[in-house]
């Protein structure tokens, strides 16, 4: 049976091994999926090791950029992301590195009756999560594209290093006084249960989408935030947890699996 699994480090509470056990079901493939605890400081005997016999791996953190180090060849996008999610054996052995973290979260939106093309976005954070998703979100044509980080330094660099492929700019979260149509909270801030600084008029109440690329039990600090300024709809990252998971399933098995049902039975086991 050909052999899979998800890299990280912790790993213990990965959803991917019921994720893509749900999608071999649903499309009648015959593969294994594991959790699998990688050394922090072996990542790259520990992966090599797994492809004697491994087929395919997701890769989550810490170990994204490490990926795209070991990787023969990569895909635009995850050259683009400067991190890889989804590793591929090849025929020939090598292995092929993608991103397939913004093309989750695109179908994710889509999948929501959310437009992408003609709006204007604006993305918080600047850190490996955020330059992840910039090339997919372009690819979109938003009318415009805002980066706003608390460092505003690091927004500017991603604002630089993505200006080829859309209208993107940078900005500080001081800066921020009019409303945007879709806002996406890509830093980290609700780990430890905090908002991003950013003023209440970004959002127009009956108009704006919040999508908080964190997910948990309960909503999110910065979703009950969004919810309470009078967002349109508030969206959490477990679905585009599960859109990354599909594309690399696709990547795999050729095969595109229906995330529908399996993100109903996560959001079903959360509660
Ligand atoms: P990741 O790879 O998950 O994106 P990261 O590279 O450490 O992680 O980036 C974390 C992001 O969350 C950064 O944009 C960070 O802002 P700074 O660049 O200013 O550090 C942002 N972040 C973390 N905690 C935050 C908070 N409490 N408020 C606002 N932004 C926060």
């Amino acid at each position: 049976m050909d052999r899979y699994g998800v890299f990280g480090n912790p790993i213990g509470h990965s959803k991917s091994p019921q994720i893509h056990r749900l999608f071999a079901e649903q499309t009648g493939q015959a593969l294994s999926y594991e959790a699998l605890l990688a050394p922090l400081d072996d990542f790259e005997g520990f992966a090599r090791d797994f492809f004697r016999q491994g087929r395919g791996a997701n890769v989550t953190v810490p170990f994204k950029e490490q990926a795209y180090r070991l990787a023969d060849q990569l895909s635009e996008r995850a050259r683009r992301a400067g991190a890889v999610n989804t590793l591929k054996q090849l025929d020939d052995g090598s292995l092929l590195g993608d991103n397939t973290d913004g093309a989750g979260l695109v179908a994710d939106l889509l999948d929501n009756r959310v437009a992408i093309e003609g709006r204007s976005i604006l993305l918080l954070g600047a850190g490996g999560a955020v330059r992840g998703v910039l090339e997919p979100l372009l690819a979109q044509r938003p009318a415009r594209l805002v980066i706003a980080n608390r460092t505003r330094a690091r927004a500017e660099q991603l604002a630089e290093a993505f200006a080829a492929l859309g209208e993107v700019s940078a900005s500080g979260f001081d800066e921020l006084r009019a409303p945007f149509e879709l806002i996406i909270n890509g830093t980290s801030a609700s780990l430890g249960g905090e908002l991003p600084a950013i003023a209440n008029e970004v959002i127009r109440p009956g108009h704006s989408v919040c999508y908080d690329m964190m997910y948990g039990k309960a909503a999110t600090p910065f979703n009950r935030w969004a919810a309470g300024q009078g967002a349109a709809k508030t969206l959490d990252g477990l679905g585009m947890l599960v859109g990354q998971a599909a594309e690399a399933f696709l990547l795999w098995r050729g095969v595109r699996p229906d995330s529908a049902p399996v993100l109903a039975e996560l959001r079903r086991q959360l509660m």
